[in-house]
């Protein structure tokens, strides 16, 4: 059955561009038709947010996004009851308010949010697709028009906060790497407004600089810092000081480190 309907799909100045660099737009819809839940992993500024919010657009569906810290505990996802003048009213978190209305529910590095997290999101991820709120006594069905998005980058995490086997186990996972070069240049070329001629030796130098990382850097040059550095230089900037600020500075703050990286810019931007 090929359940792929172009005709879901919405393409104007509403949608938030995006350069895909592989099948998951068509993995993402599926996923919505089939009421699958979706996980993505991947490194700091290679596009997962923007992906969400592109798709989120297309396909004409609210967005509600959470960032999860080391503190986000489950009834900040579900809801609680407050005290309103004299009265304690129940209100919904965001994930409450996205399973009664629908939508994508995005939970973003999820792996930061405390474990009882885990225990709200497992019957909501598997064929049962329910949101029991222990507080109210009600058990929430999630309509077809639900789904749960969540994120997480894999490199930086230590081993105690990966994800349990049973959380992953229960979405469909996309893992996002930055562009290849060619469509790296028009993405960072198209969001910074700098010619791709100008871009072509900025996303080179993020190449060689990626190639570094685990040795001396703890995460390769993003998509996003490039973009930065691009917007640098498009207002005038000179740009090996735009290098500076937005693809050296922010990946270390050891002395030597800097100085080794400096060295390998100034032999790609002259
Ligand atoms: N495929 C792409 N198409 C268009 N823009 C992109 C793409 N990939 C990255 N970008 C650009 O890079 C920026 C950073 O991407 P985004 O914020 O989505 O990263 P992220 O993977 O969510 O990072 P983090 O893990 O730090 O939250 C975007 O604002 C956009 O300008
Ligand atoms: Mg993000």
């Amino acid at each position: 059955m090929n359940i792929f309907n172009p005709a879901l799909l919405r393409a104007d100045a509403d949608v938030p561009a995006y350069v895909p660099k592989g099948n998951e737009c068509r993995l993402f819809e599926t996923a919505w038709v089939r009421q699958l839940p979706l996980l993505l992993k991947g490194p700091t500024g290679c596009g997962k947010t923007r992906f969400v919010s592109h798709m989120a657009a297309r396909l004409g569906l609210p967005l509600a996004t959470v960032s999860c810290h080391d503190d986000l505990a489950a009834s900040d996802l579900t809801g609680r009851f407050l005290l309103k003048g004299g009265e304690t009213v129940w209100v919904d978190g965001p994930l409450t308010k996205s399973v009664r209305d629908g939508g994508i529910c995005y939970l973003d590095e999820i792996v930061e949010a405390r474990k009882d997290v885990a225990v709200v999101i497992h019957p909501l991820t598997d064929d049962r697709r329910i949101l029991p709120l222990e507080r109210t006594g009600e058990t929430l069905e999630a309509p077809p028009g639900f789904m749960l998005v969540v994120s997480y980058n894999p490199g930086y995490q230590n081993i105690l906060k990966a994800l349990k086997p049973s959380t992953k186990q229960r979405f469909i996972a996309i893992d996002f790497d930055f562009l290849p070069r060619d469509q790296e240049i028009v993405v960072v070329s198209g969001e910074s407004g700098l010619d791709e001629a100008h871009v072509a030796p900025l996303v080179d130098l993020a190449r060689k600089l990626r190639a570094l990382k685990g040795q001396d850097i703890e995460e390769g040059v993003s998509t996003r810092l490039l973009v930065y550095c691009a917007s640098l230089i498009d207002s005038g900037m000179p740009a090996r000081e735009a290098v500076l600020a937005a693809l050296i500075e922010p990946l270390t703050d050891e002395p030597d480190v800097k100085a080794a990286l400096r060295e390998v810019a100034n032999a790609v931007i002259v």
